[in-house]
């Protein structure tokens, strides 16, 4: 993973438009950082930099569900459906939260994850706070083109345009947006370090 990679230039189509600033609520003493967004956010990319900046250990929720079931994400989403894939995200979530109150942690969310609201509300409820990284729609697309990953949500552009467009306020809860086209990895994770009163 090259974590000095350079996120793309902003492209003239980011959804909110110029007026919609980064936000910069501070949650200071966070001992958890949860970084969420759509798929190509760059969301696992930003939480191993912050994991090493920190000097916490990141995880990938994705990752523990893969291991848990010893099978792909693809797998699930083919052989169970997406629904039976939500119940195990869920489960892995409340896992990893439990953990969390006892180590520190960054942990990266899959695209759908916090758009379920027993999600939002777990991590609510525990208190650990949420960083939105965002980008315009199609340049999460062309990310995730690069990155040749089987993606089962990932179809067409409009397909994926549409999914984004559905979940981008649930986005929006979190404490903290970051917009990532244009900076560089380094760069989105001293954002998120400063966002959380973290250096
Ligand atoms: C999903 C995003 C994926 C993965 C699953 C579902 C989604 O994670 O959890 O394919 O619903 O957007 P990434 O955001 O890491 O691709």
């Amino acid at each position: 993973m090259d974590l000095l990679r350079r996120f793309p230039p902003h492209m003239s189509t980011r959804p909110g438009g110029p007026s919609e600033p980064t936000k910069s609520a501070s949650v200071s003493g966070a001992r958890a950082v949860v970084l969420v967004g759509f798929m190509g956010a760059g969301k696992s990319t930003v939480g191993a930099a912050l994991g090493s900046r920190l000097g916490w250990p990141f995880e990938d929720l994705d990752q523990r569900i893969q291991t848990r079931e010893q099978r792909s994400i693809e797998q699930i989403f083919r052989e169970s459906g997406e629904s039976v894939f939500r119940q195990l995200e869920h489960a892995a979530l409340r896992s990893a939260v439990e953990e969390m109150g006892a180590s520190v942690k960054v942990l990266a969310l899959g695209g759908g994850a916090f758009a379920q609201q027993n999600n939002a509300a777990l991590l609510d409820q525990a208190g650990i706070a949420a960083i939105f990284l965002d980008a315009p729609v199609e340049e999460l697309f062309r990310r995730c083109q690069e990155q040749q990953l089987d993606r089962p949500l990932r179809r067409d552009l409009d397909e994926f345009r549409r999914l984004y467009e559905s979940r981008r306020a649930c986005y929006l809860k979190a404490a903290v947006r970051i917009e990532t086209a244009g900076k560089s990895v380094e760069e989105v994770a001293a954002e998120a370090m400063a966002s959380l009163g973290l250096r």
